[in-house]
């Protein structure tokens, strides 16, 4: 009996699992072709020297930095070729300025941001 509930189980394990002769042409789950870098692409925290590189320019992504996190600016109009006003740049962190700003840093929840990373100076 025993053995005959083990055959059963090996069988239906063994039924169940998806055989891909080649993975390449398969029907293997393939990996989603999402418009944003993959996440491994992004380190979880940036150093000031990896964030120097999202400057804008020269087709570069616009990230900024603000209260230890860090914001991909890139598709928003006022952050074109990552200048933004009172010489702001991206590819830096704003936290220092950001009460000079007439917006704040409450700009982030209004226009739904969510962080790429954590900003580690
Ligand atoms: C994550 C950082 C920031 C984001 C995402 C951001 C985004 C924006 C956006 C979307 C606008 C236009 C809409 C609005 O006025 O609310 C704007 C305007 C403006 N921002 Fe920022 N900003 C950031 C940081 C800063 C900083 C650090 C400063 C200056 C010290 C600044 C200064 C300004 C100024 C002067 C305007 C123009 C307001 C006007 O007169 O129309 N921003 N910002």
């Amino acid at each position: 009996m025993v053995k005959l509930i083990a055959s059963l189980l090996l069988c239906s394990f063994v039924l169940s699992a998806p055989v891909y002769a080649d993975a390449s042409i398969s029907s293997a789950p393939k990996a989603t072709t999402a418009k944003a870098p993959p996440a491994a692409a992004i380190p979880k925290s940036m150093s000031a020297t990896q964030l120097k590189a999202f400057d804008g320019k020269n087709g570069h992504k616009a990230y900024v930095a603000l209260n230890g996190k860090v914001y991909d600016v890139t598709n928003i109009d006022e952050w074109k070729d990552g200048k933004h006003y009172k010489g702001m740049v991206a590819g830096t962190d704003l936290t220092p300025y950001i009460s000079q700003s007439p917006h704040g840093a409450n700009i982030v929840k209004e226009l739904d941001l969510t962080p790429v990373a954590m900003y580690k100076k």
